[in-house]
């Protein structure tokens, strides 16, 4: 049987990496895998496993202007992201952290 449990982390951080080869837009045409890579690094770093987790996620639905980042359960989005906006995203987890 299932059990429900809270989430265990403060902030859950997915990164499109759909990758449709060029035939339509995805978020892989920006380079999402290395923008994951940079912020599990980031998040590594920060000491902060365990309270902040780096998910691949599948299509969103977005693709016309991905790469797309949501941050959950504190619904931030940041659309359009290139690996060089990491340090724009780690300082919005930092902030989140500082509120929790
Ligand atoms: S490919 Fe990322 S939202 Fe569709």
């Amino acid at each position: 049987m299932q059990k429900q449990r809270e989430m265990p982390y403060v902030a859950h951080v997915f990164v499109c990496t759909n990758d449709r080869g060029g035939e339509k837009k995805s978020c892989a045409d920006n380079n999402s895998q290395l923008t994951k890579d940079k912020l599990k690094q980031a998040v590594d770093e920060k000491g902060w496993k365990g309270k902040v987790r780096i998910s691949t996620s599948g299509c969103m639905g977005l693709c016309g202007n991905g790469s797309h980042v949501m941050i959950y359960p504190q619904k931030v989005w940041f659309s359009g992201v290139l690996p060089d906006d990491v340090d724009e995203i780690v300082s919005a987890i930092e902030r989140i952290l500082e509120d929790d």
